[in-house]
C-alpha cells in the first residue's frame, strides 16, 4: 500500500527524514514548514509555507493531499498540539500529543515524572515558580547547579554554574525577568551522549549512540548553541563507553514508556555519563538536530514501514543499522550564534559534496543561488566504517563549501577530541 507522508518542520533533521521518507518503498512525501529548505523542496512532490505551530493551517494541507501518516519534527509543533490536531483529522501522526511531549516542553513536569516513578538516572532537583526564590536557593545551595528555564527555549536556556557562570551570575540570571518559572538540579560531571528510541503500542527500538556538541567554538570553548555536530560509531556505544552504560540507557527509555505506555514518536534521551553510570540530562519528544542526521542515513529498515507498524497498532519492527560510523558537522554563519551574518553564498550541492550526504538546515534559496540566514546553514555527513574515515569525508565535503562567512567546528570526530573523552571518562573512573 503506497502512502501519503506529510512531513512537517524544515530543518537539517527534517531534510534527514525526508531523505529516509523518500528511499522507502511506496511512499509519497509532502511537506510544509516556515523555511522552504530547498533540500526538501526537492525532494517533496508538494511543500506548503506553513508555521509549525499553526495547527489548523497544518490539517488544512494534511487533508489537500490526502496525508495517511504525518511526522512531526520540531518540539515547537509537538508543544502548539499538532499531533492532537492530526489524530482529530483522522491523520497518524508519529510524534507524541501535547500531554505526553510534556517530557520535553515542561522540564519541571520531566523531573517530577521521574520521581514519581522511580525512574533511575535522575539528578537531585528542587522546581521554583518564584525567581527570588530560586535565587535564594542557589545562594544557599553547597555545590554546582544546572539552572533550567521551565519551558522550552531552543536549547539554549540552561546555564551550567561552575562551568560557563559563576554562582553570583547564576542569582543574576533567574533574577533577570528572561524567565518565572525553573528547575534548579545538581550538576552532573561526564561525558553526554544522546540515545534515541523510535517507540509506539509500547514497543520500544534504539538507535545506536551520538554525542552533539552544543559549544559553539573548538575546545568546547563559547556559547551553547543548538548544536553544532556529531558522531556516532559503527558498534551502539560510543568510544568513551562500554555497553553497559549504553544498555543502562535503554533501560531508562524504556521504563519513561512503562510509565507512560501512551508515548509514540522519538522518545531522545540526554544521558550524562557519569563515574556512577548515565544520569538523565533531559528527555526530548523528537529527532535531535544534528542526531537525526547520524542515524536516519546507518537505518536499513524501512522508514515508512516503521511508522506504517505505529498507526497501525503492531509492534515495531526490529531495526536494522548499517554498522557504520557517522560524523556531522554543521556549517554556520560567521558570528553564530551571537554575532551571525546572513547572506554569504554557499557554493556546495549534493554533487559536489563527493562522498559526503548534504542536509540543508536555515538557508536562502534565491533564483542565483543558496545564500545563509542568521541560524545553521546545512551540515555535511561523512559515513564509512570508521569515526576517522567518516570525519575525513566530512571535512573534505566542508572544504568545497565556500569558505567566506561560513564556520564549522572542525574538532569534531577527530582523534584527538575522541582521547580527550576517553580520558575524561577514564579520569572519572579512576577516581571512585
Ligand atoms: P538542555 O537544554 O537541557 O539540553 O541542556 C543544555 C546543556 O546544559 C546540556 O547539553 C548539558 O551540557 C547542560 N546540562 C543540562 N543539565 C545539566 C546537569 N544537570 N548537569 C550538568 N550539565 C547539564
Ligand atoms: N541536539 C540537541 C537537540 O536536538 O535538542
Amino acid at each position: 500500500m503506497t502512502e501519503t507522508v506529510l512531513l512537517i518542520g524544515g530543518g537539517g533533521r527534517e531534510h534527514a527524514i525526508a531523505h529516509a521518507v523518500s528511499e522507502s518503498a511506496d511512499a509519497t512525501l509532502f511537506a510544509c514548514a516556515s523555511n522552504r529548505n530547498p533540500g526538501i523542496v526537492e525532494l517533496a512532490t508538494g511543500f506548503e509555507t506553513i508555521e509549525e505551530t499553526d495547527a489548523s493551517g497544518i490539517i488544512d494541507y494534511a487533508e489537500s493531499v490526502g496525508a495517511t501518516l504525518a511526522v512531526i519534527g520540531p518540539e515547537s509543533a509537538l508543544n502548539a498540539g499538532v499531533s492532537d490536531a492530526l489524530e482529530s483529522a483522522g491523520v497518524y501522526a508519529f510524534g507524541p500529543r501535547e500531554a505526553e511531549a510534556r517530557i520535553e516542553t515542561d522540564k519541571a513536569f520531566q523531573r517530577e515524572f521521574m520521581a514519581e516513578h522511580g525512574i533511575p538516572g535522575c539528578p537531585t532537583f528542587e522546581t521554583f515558580d518564584d525567581p527570588d526564590a530560586a535565587a535564594d536557593y542557589i545562594r544557599e545551595y553547597d555545590g554546582d547547579l544546572a539552572i533550567k528555564p521551565r519551558g522550552l527555549t531552543g536549547g539554549k536556556g540552561v546555564r551550567v554554574t561552575g562551568d560557563q557562570i559563576t554562582k553570583v551570575e547564576g542569582i543574576d540570571y533567574v533574577l533577570g525577568g528572561d524567565y518565572d518559572a525553573f528547575v534548579l538540579e545538581e550538576r552532573l560531571v561526564g561525558e553526554e551522549f544522546t540515545v534515541q528510541a523510535f517507540v509506539a503500542n509500547g514497543t520500544v527500538r534504539t538507535s545506536p549512540a551520538v554525542q552533539d556538541h552544543k559549544r559553539a567554538y573548538e575546545g568546547d570553548e563559547g556559547p551553547n548553541t543548538g548544536g553544532m555536530g556529531s558522531y556516532s560509531d559503527a558498534t551502539f556505544e560510543l568510544p568513551f563507553m562500554s555497553e553497559a552504560d549504553y544498555d543502562a540507557a535503554v533501560e531508562i527509555l524504556e521504563r519513561v514508556v512503562d510509565a507512560m505506555p501512551a508515548y509514540r514518536g522519538i522518545l531522545y534521551g540526554q544521558f550524562m555519563l557519569t563515574a556512577d553510570g548515565p544520569k538523565v540530562i533531559e528527555f526530548n519528544a523528537r529527532f535531535g538536530d544534528p542526531e537525526a542526521m547520524n542515524t536516519l542515513p546507518v537505518l536499513d529498515t524501512d522508514f515508512v514501514s516503521v511508522l506504517r507498524a505505529a498507526r497501525d497498532g503492531e509492534e515495531l519492527p526490529e531495526l536494522q543499522f548499517s554498522e557504520q560510523a557517522t560524523v556531522c558537522k554543521y556549517a554556520v554563519p560567521a558570528g553564530y550564534p551571537t554575532d551571525p551574518e546572513a547572506g554569504a553564498s554557499i557554493e556546495i550541492d549534493a554533487e559536489s559534496a563527493g562522498d559526503a550526504r548534504l542536509f540543508y538546515a536555515s538557508v536562502d534559496a534565491r533564483e542565483d543561488g543558496i545564500y545563509t540566514t542568521t541560524s545553521r546553514s546545512f551540515a555535511v555527513v561523512g559515513i564509512a566504517d570508521t569515526i576517522a574515515d567518516a570525519e575525513a569525508i566530512a571535512e573534505a565535503a566542508l572544504s568545497r563549501a565556500g569558505e567566506e562567512g561560513l564556520r564549522a567546528r572542525h574538532d569534531i570526530g577527530t582523534a584527538a577530541l575522541l582521547q580527550r573523552r576517553i580520558d575524561h571518562m577514564n579520569e572519572l573512573r579512576g577516581d571512585r
